[in-house]
């Protein structure tokens, strides 16, 4: 039985990655600021409206990065319903989370719910557009503005999407990268976008550029001179080569996603107990993702709920959808005694709800059709 993951890299043809091997073997210039390097920041820079690019050699050392180039001090306001990552860097620059609960509707920071959990000691919000749902940057800003703190998103999922600031389509899409003070993002092999393993932060300032150029090569500003105490996160050679060859890729890859997205949603729409993503008509998605929440109570009196169900249902036929984002953040071992911040209880159900089915290029539509047989028979 072929094995269905829920997600497969997207790779260039082959001889596209060869060809531009040539290259790095003829000058023998592996890291460091190489020639493709500074190509795919030149490429990112005009794909992503942004003037102000710095290349990772992961998502989660950006984010670090960023935190710690904003010099931030004390709580990061931030949601449970992400990967690790979000939270992990914030506690391992010193900051402490703090959580706020999420939006039902996206999943994305519930903007009223964050001005009772600012203290004297919040420095930034770090909120996450998880997805690639976009969250409410209007609001964001205002509360920032009013307030004086930094926001950063953490748009991992949200690489190459458009949007206005707040519901109102009103034209004038950007590109998320120009919003807050920055934005991370990641360029994982799982991701839309990928250069092997790889991220990058987009910020405002110039300034935080140049800190982030010098924090991921050991704090070095030139040949005598060590300005900080940086650590290594540059992207080598091999992965600016792959990101530029899938950068030419994009357009169709996201086209090719959209189509399987668009059937799941044929197939699945008004099945009693499903819940679909919220596409809102200020976005352009890159449809990286596909979470349902399945909302019936358990079936059986086993205590399984039905989203479990759902996906016992779904490996026996050798098809593994995940539970992203289960468990919450908050409910981890390593924080649920540490931090103690208010109830998350929107957080909390739809992490008990979600499951998120198979999406990347090239797959069958018929294992698409047979995941919502399979999903709609358990929910009969
Ligand atoms: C929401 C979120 N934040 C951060 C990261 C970290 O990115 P990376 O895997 O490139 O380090 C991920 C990665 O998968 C993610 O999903």
């Amino acid at each position: 039985m072929e094995k269905i993951f829920v997600t497969r890299a997207s790779l260039p043809p082959f001889e596209e990655y060869t060809k531009m091997l040539e290259r790095i073997w003829d000058s023998a210039w592996l890291t460091n600021m190489g020639i493709y390097h500074e190509e795919l920041e030149k490429l990112l820079n005009e794909r992503l409206e942004s003037e102000n690019i710095s290349l990772f050699t992961n998502g989660h050392l950006a984010l670090e990065m960023l935190l710690e180039a904003f010099e931030l001090k004390g709580e990061v306001i931030t949601t449970p319903f992400s990967f690790a990552s979000t939270t992990h860097a914030i506690v391992r620059k010193g900051l402490t989370p703090v959580f706020c609960d999420i939006k039902e509707d996206d999943y994305t920071i519930d903007v009223s719910k964050i001005e009772p959990l600012i203290t004297k000691d919040t420095s930034a919000i770090l909120a996450v557009h998880v997805y690639g749902n976009i969250c409410d940057i209007a609001g964001l800003e205002r509360i920032c503005k009013k307030y004086g703190i930094k926001l950063i998103f953490d748009a991992a999922h949200a690489f190459y999407e458009r949007c206005t600031p707040d519901l109102d389509d009103g034209g004038g899409r950007k590109s998320v990268a120009v919003y807050g003070d920055a934005s991370m993002f990641s360029f994982h092999a799982t991701k839309v976008f990928n250069t092997i393993e790889g991220g990058a932060a987009c910020c405002r300032e110039p300034g935080i550029k140049e800190k982030l150029d010098r924090l991921k090569n050991f704090g070095i500003l030139d040949k005598e001179n060590v300005v900080c105490a940086g650590g290594n996160a540059k992207m080598n050679e091999f992965q600016a080569a792959m990101g530029i060859c899938n950068l030419k890729h994009i357009d169709e890859m996201i086209f090719l996603r959209k189509r399987i997205v668009e059937r799941y949603i044929e197939r699945l729409e008004g099945i009693k107990g499903i819940i679909l993503n919220n596409y809102k008509n200020n976005i352009e998605y890159n449809y990286a993702y596909m979470p349902i929440r399945i909302e019936r109570p358990a079936k059986n009196n086993e205590g399984i709920s039905s989203r479990d169900m759902v996906y016992n249902a779904l490996a026996q036929q050798g098809i593994y959808a995940r539970k992203y984002f289960y468990p919450c953040i908050n409910e981890y071992e390593c924080y649920k005694k540490i931090y103690k911040n208010p109830a998350t209880p929107a957080a909390l159900k739809i992490s008990q709800q979600i499951i998120t089915l198979p999406v990347y290029p090239q797959l069958d539509m018929k294992i698409v059709d047979k995941i919502c047989d399979i999903i709609i028979k358990v929910l009969d």
